[in-house]
């Protein structure tokens, strides 16, 4: 008989609310562990909504705390080199060390650790608000941050069907999906700037000046860097160079869960593919129903360069 591979023999999972906001079961079940997380003072978090541009960052971040050294960022992959603070995965599968719990992973790494999520801005664990930590929030506009987010469901097997195209973007304007209402994140953390050591920053602004934004960073981490390694950072986070190294393309975690065939997740790494996948219709509905949710907000993005 055929071995089944770990993707072939796992249910995908369905969510449950923690105040409200869709997280996986596994999310759900550490819940508590998570909340009571102790961030340090010298923690930098890299949050964002799913799909904005985390792992783009995480890469750029780690390239500035290196000196541009690209054999240093390459110890180890994206998922390995910054602990992923409320993932978790099936609890059956606890015994593959792809599925501890990375509060855990967090706990034993020496600091200064460099920590991701995608938790609103309600949901953050207490102590990285009392520890005054560096938190380096990045938004993407809806359309294509809601196509991103389709596609990494149809390739992640880790994840809730998505359903169709259609289904998905119904339940993206509802709130409905992991991690809850994009609506509600963005302007969540635009809040919390007001009152935190927050760097906001756009997908959009990235794709349109990476050199700009990466100096940014690298002055919100309060680091010096010459231009030449300035443009040694932007040439390798560009997407094309990061698409083809295997410690930044998830090709070498998740293996049997994420399918790359289906859907690569270094996709395309664009602004407005959108238009590639609303119907005229569909994009009218969004865009009625998007003014109403954005109303209340200074927030603005940009759904084209
Ligand atoms: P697409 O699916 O639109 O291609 P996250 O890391 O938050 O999961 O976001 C993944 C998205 O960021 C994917 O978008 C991916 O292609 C894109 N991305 C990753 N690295 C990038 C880079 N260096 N430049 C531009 N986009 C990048």
């Amino acid at each position: 008989m055929k071995d089944l591979s770990l993707g072939e023999t796992m249910i995908r999972t369905g969510l449950r609310e923690v105040d409200g906001v869709p997280v996986t079961e596994p999310i759900a079940s550490i819940w508590d562990q998570v909340w009571k997380f102790k961030a340090k003072p010298d923690d930098v978090l890299i949050a964002t909504y799913a799909k904005a541009g985390t792992t783009w960052t995480q890469e750029i971040v780690d390239m500035i705390q290196q000196n541009g050294d690209t054999e240093k960022c390459k110890r180890e992959t994206t998922y390995k080199r910054h602990p992923f603070l409320e993932c978790m995965g099936p609890r059956e599968q606890k015994d593959i060390n792809l599925f501890c719990s990375n509060t855990q992973l967090a706990e034993a790494m020496p600091s200064p650790r460099t920590i991701k999520t995608h938790l609103p801005a309600q949901l953050l664990p207490p102590s990285f608000w009392e520890q005054n930590c560096k938190i380096i929030y990045v938004a993407r506009n809806a359309k294509d941050n809601l196509v991103s987010y389709y596609h990494f469901h149809r390739m992640n097997k880790g994840l809730p069907d998505p359903g169709t195209w259609e289904e998905f973007v119904e339940k993206f304007m509802t709130g409905k999906v992991l991690w809850g209402s994009w609506y509600d994140h963005v302007k969540g953390w635009w809040k919390a700037k007001d009152k935190h050591r927050i760097l906001y920053l756009f997908y959009e602004d990235m794709k349109e000046n990476p050199k700009r934004e990466i100096q940014k960073i690298a002055k919100f981490l309060e680091k010096d860097l010459s231009d030449e390694v300035l443009n040694k950072i932007v040439h390798s986070t560009s997407f094309e160079v990061m698409k083809e190294n295997p410690m930044a393309n998830y090709t070498k975690d998740f293996e049997g869960i994420m399918d790359h065939s289906i859907s690569p997740f270094m996709r395309k790494g664009t602004v407005a593919d959108w238009k590639n996948h609303f119907t005229v219709a569909q994009n009218e509905k969004f865009d009625e129903d998007y003014k109403k949710k954005m109303s209340d907000t200074s927030l603005v993005f940009r759904m084209e360069l």
